[in-house]
Order: structure tokens, then sequence, then C-alpha cells
């Protein structure tokens, strides 16, 4: 059976197919790069350019499958959280491939695609729930107890800002441009003085919340020195940058890996799942296996093609939904703050 899975929660137009076993074809194009000097991603450019893609990116993804349109059976779309006028234009898109082909459709939690997104990838034949799920992306930072496909409850969430968020706003303190992610980690990385400077947020003893919206300021309060400059005119080198990259990483990937694992030794089930933009960092990963493996937890992380935003996953994800029996009719909408 073909599904075609169509994700526009952001700023990635993408479309994918998916056989059941296999991913087809996962076509992607962003707009990060309109985005870049703002620092952050403006919704009205995403949208926009959402609407300009779309069908330039669902067939490239039909041409890399070698399937046709005829041949899909299911249409998956992400229905939220996300900016709204991004998945309105994806959900249209797909209401309407529904509708002309006569097939069912069915709308999917963006980030519940992203802990599903491990399944993609094929190796991966040990993992099955139920398991301690993370989602580290640039809109969310929450722990699941993952029961099955369709069972989730929340063990705890950022009460401010997002992993991910951090990363791109310590990115834009330290004029490094937009996203944060990929170019904190390579910075830190660089760091001759591995010092960690920055306090770690844990919320109170065994707290499952987080909050990452202090580190921002601590960050900058660090950066622009006893000076009060604004953060554009923030002067430092290229090694002091580095060393704030990696103190900052320290603070808070640590807290993000010890409050999965409490809450996996809490819950004794020996499995963990990250998913979202940030499971591609591996400084991240580095320090789950450490961590996992002391405790004899496995760990598991989707490919980095599938960590940030893609359709694969939202392809994937309602394919196991629809086996069990879900689906949407044409009246659904755009949920920009679907929980779970
Ligand atoms: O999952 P995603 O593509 O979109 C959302 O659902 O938000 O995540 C994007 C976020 C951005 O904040 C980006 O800076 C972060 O993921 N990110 C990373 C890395 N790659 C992407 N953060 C840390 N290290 C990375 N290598
Ligand atoms: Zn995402």
């Amino acid at each position: 059976m073909l599904t075609l899975g169509i994700e526009t929660s952001c700023d990635e137009t993408s479309v994918a197919l998916t056989d059941g076993k296999k991913v087809l074809s996962n076509a992607v194009t962003s707009s990060v790069h309109l985005h870049s000097r703002f620092g952050g991603v403006v919704p009205e450019i995403a949208s926009r350019h959402h609407v300009e893609y779309i069908n330039h990116v669902l067939s490239k993804a039909l041409k890399a499958s070698k399937a046709g349109l005829k041949d899909v059976r299911l249409v998956a779309v992400t229905k939220g959280p996300g900016l709204v006028g991004s998945l309105l234009v994806g959900i249209q898109e797909a209401k309407a491939i529904s509708y002309a082909l006569k097939v069912p459709i069915i709308g999917i939690n963006h980030i519940l695609a992203h802990l599903y997104s491990v399944f993609m990838d094929n190796g991966r034949k040990d993992l099955r729930f139920p398991f301690i799920g993370l989602v580290v992306s640039g809109g969310h930072t929450s722990i699941y107890l993952c029961k099955g496909v369709d069972t989730f409850r929340l063990l705890g969430q950022t009460q401010d800002d997002a992993l991910g968020e951090a990363y791109d706003k310590v990115a834009k303190v330290l004029s490094l441009g937009y996203p944060g992610g990929p170019v904190v980690e390579r910075r830190a990385r660089l760091a001759k003085k591995k010092e960690k400077f920055f306090p770690k947020t844990y919320l109170g003893k065994g707290s499952l919340d987080f909050s990452f919206s202090g580190i921002k300021t601590a960050v900058l309060y660090y950066a622009r020195g006893p000076k009060k400059v604004s953060s554009g005119a923030i002067k430092l080198s290229d090694q002091k940058i580095n060393e704030i990259a990696f103190a900052f990483q320290e603070s808070v990937l640590d807290v993000v890996v010890d409050k999965t694992i409490w809450a996996c030794e809490r819950s004794a089930l020996g499995r963990i799942v990250v998913g979202g933009g940030v499971s591609a960092n591996q400084m991240l990963r580095q320090k789950f296996f450490e961590a996992a493996e002391k405790r004899r937890i496995k760990m598991f992380f989707p490919p980095l093609k599938y960590c940030t935003d893609n359709a694969a996953m939202v392809a994937g994800y309602g394919e196991a939904l629809f086996k069990k029996g879900k689906r949407s009719d044409l009246y659904f909408t755009a949920d920009a703050n679907l929980k779970i």
C-alpha cells in the first residue's frame, strides 16, 4: 500500500512516499535561507514559500519513487502543532489529493511523528513499544511514556523555550545565523578550553520539566561582559565563541539526558527513543549512549535525514495509525497548538 505524506508545519516543505515497509522517496525543500537574516522563522515568508513549492516537491517525490499519484492509497498530513498558515498549505494539498483520488486522509500530530521517525530506519527491528520518548525540536522539549502507536502520556515538558529554540537564540547572540543548532554544535567541537561556566537548570529534585529561557540570558550577559552593549555590537574572538558554544551545550544537554534517564529508570522500561531536530546533535547522542550503557538502557535515534522536519515520518506514522483503524474526514483543519 502506497502512502503519501505531506509536512509543512514550519519552514520545510516535504512530500514522501512509503510502501508499508520502506521509504520510497522523501523530497524536502526549505525556506531557511530566507529566515536567516531575521534570526528565526518569519511565518508569512514560510507559508508563501510552501504555496510556491508544494507542487514542485510533490512532483519530485513522485518521480523519485517511480510511482504515480494513482498508486496512492492513503494521504497523511501534519495537522499540528506548527505555524497555522504553513500547516494549512499542506492540509489543503492533502485534502485535494484525497478528494480527487477518493482515498482516505489522516491528520498527524507532528510531535508524535518525530518520535515515530525512529521506526523509519529499517535497521531498528529490535525497537518495540513501550518506551520513553524524548522530543527535542525547535518548538518542543517533552518526555513521554509511549505505550503504543496511539497511546502516549506526557511526563514532562519545557516551561518556556524549547531546546532547539535555545540553540537558535544563543546562535543569534553570537551572530552565528539561523538555524543555530548545527553551527553551535560545530563551534563547540572547535573549543580549545573546555570549561563548563554556565549553570544547569533542573527545576527541583526529580522534576521532568525543563526551562531553557535563562541560559540565553546567561550567554548574553557572559558574551557582552561588563559593558552594556546590544547583542548586535558584541565582538568576540572565534575561540571565545567556540568556548561559549561548548559551555552552553554542556549546560543544557546534561539536563536533558539526566531527566530522560530518570524517566526511564522510574518506568523500568529500558528503552529510550529521541526524536526532533536536536536529536541530530552528536554530543547529545554521545552523552545519552554513555549514560544509558551504564544502566543497561537501549538508545534509539532516527537516521540523521529523519531528525529534522520531513514527510517520511508523517507517511510512516500515518500508515501505522491507519492500520489501527484511525482516519480523518475532510473537515479537519490545522491546529497550531495541537496537544497529545
Ligand atoms: O524538528 P525540527 O526540524 O523542527 C521543529 O519541529 O521545530 O527542529 C529544528 C530545530 C532548530 O531549532 C535547530 O536549531 C535544531 O533543531 N537543530 C539542532 C541540530 N540540528 C538542528 N540543534 C542542535 N544540534 C544540531 N545538530
Ligand atoms: Zn519538527
